[in-house]
């Protein structure tokens, strides 16, 4: 048994949307929907895994939105809610939860103290969900029409808007999903309630609404806003040279560059992917690469430095933080970078799931002065900003 596992569903097309990409992909305050409820979940430290439902189709995004992200390997999706539901728990049975969290990647907003609610309440029932009590007179039609007559007030003191997640004892949610296939059930609480489940509801949050359209993104984006300054920014810089070598090619932002020489360095000597690990590291005052990933050990010679910084992007997403930015100077007269700049700014993107625009990769010499006018070797400078939430 491994705890409590955290299935986070974003399988869905987003067609209410409209967009061009699935919703749970768009951008909010700078990073993919879905990696905002991942981080809750990732970073809470009563839950011991979490794996996402996606559609294959998506694997490039989902790899875009999920980088430096500590999950178990993605499950396929059905073609509905349910069905990708039932798809995530078969795809968690290895790990053989004791607890499930069942959470939408659309409710972006879902915060820690929702998931320690909604545990709480599973050491006294067999489910609980986050709902939020409603607030309106609520009103019976007489009939479906628009305009139809009422036909009575509802009590609403008895009634509460479900969101998720909703979280059940593993072996009996399983059980019942399994036995739904082909009930139209809207939601996990329904399926536990069609099985004589009890399932409690726990106080959710207005914030806590899920992104069904391109008003509802708006609505995150102003809260986010609203929310920006609660938080820390911080910004730190990072530096990093490595000298030339006999070889013929050399790692840059994890990009392989064609030269007359190679550089010398215990890993893949990435001065790019050094320089911006650094800055990541300085964000959060976690140290430097060195103390990391120490020369002297040789788990990393010739390591590949995407792991570096892939670490420093976890130490970051692990405080709750959020990278806002990162820019870097590689400094020499040859290679030429400009060429490879593009797929440089893809490659560090795709490794700190950031949007290209958030990644600054510029290039410049030193009118031929120093070490890297000589052409000695390489010299890379950068500068990350994180957000981080802010210390109370
Ligand atoms: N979902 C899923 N698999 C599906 C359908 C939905 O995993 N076959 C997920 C969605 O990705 C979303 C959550 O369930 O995180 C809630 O569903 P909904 O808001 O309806 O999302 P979509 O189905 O993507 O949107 P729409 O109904 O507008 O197409
Ligand atoms: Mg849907």
């Amino acid at each position: 048994m491994s705890g409590n596992v955290a299935l986070i569903v974003a399988a869905g097309r987003g067609e209410r949307f409209g967009a061009e990409l699935p919703k749970q992909y768009l951008e909010l305050g700078g990073r993919p929907l879905l990696r905002h409820s991942l981080e809750a979940f990732c970073t809470h430290p009563s839950i011991a895994a979490v794996a996402v439902v996606y559609q294959p189709a998506h694997q490039a995004l989902y790899d875009a939105a999920t980088a430096g992200l500590p999950l178990l390997p993605p499950i396929s999706g059905g073609a509905s809610r349910q069905g990708s539901v039932l798809n995530g728990l078969e795809g968690v049975a290895g790990v053989a939860p004791d607890r499930v969290l069942i959470h939408d990647a659309a409710r972006p907003f879902v915060d820690r103290g929702i998931i320690d609610r909604t545990l709480a309440a599973l050491e006294t029932s067999a489910g609980a969900i986050a709902a939020v009590p409603v607030t309106d007179t609520i009103k019976r039609a007489h009939g479906h029409a628009a305009e139809a007559l009422i036909a009575g007030t509802v009590d609403r003191r008895l009634l509460w808007r479900a969101q998720t997640p909703q979280a059940f004892r593993y072996r009996a949610i399983l059980a019942a999903r399994r036995q739904a296939v082909g009930a139209e059930l809207t939601d996990d609480a329904a399926v536990a309630e069609s099985a004589g489940l009890a399932v409690s509801l726990v106080m959710g949050a207005e914030d806590n609404f899920k992104v069904t359209t391109a008003a509802d993104l708006e609505r995150a984006e102003a809260l986010l806003a609203a929310r920006g300054a609660a938080f820390d920014y911080r910004t730190a810089t990072g530096f990093d040279v490595h000298r030339f070598t006999a070889g013929d090619g050399i790692m840059i932002c994890g990009i392989r560059v064609p030269h007359e020489f190679g550089l010398e360095g215990h890993s893949d000597a990435d001065v790019g992917l050094h320089a911006l690990t650094d800055a990541l590291l300085g964000t959060i005052g976690a140290g430097d690469i060195g103390m990391h990933f120490p020369p002297s050990d040789e788990r990393w010679r010739g390591a590949d430095s995407s792991r570096f910084i892939g670490h420093a992007a976890e130490l970051i997403a692990a405080r709750g933080g959020a990278i806002v930015h990162v820019d870097l100077t590689v400094i020499c007269e040859r290679p030429k970078i400009g060429p490879h700049r593009a797929a440089m700014i893809e490659r560090v993107a795709a490794l700190l799931g950031l949007a290209a625009d958030r990644v600054s990769v510029k290039a410049t010499t030193t009118e031929q002065l120093g070490f890297t006018g000589r052409r000695e070797g390489i010299a890379a400078q950068a500068a990350a900003t994180v957000r981080l939430p802010a210390q109370r």
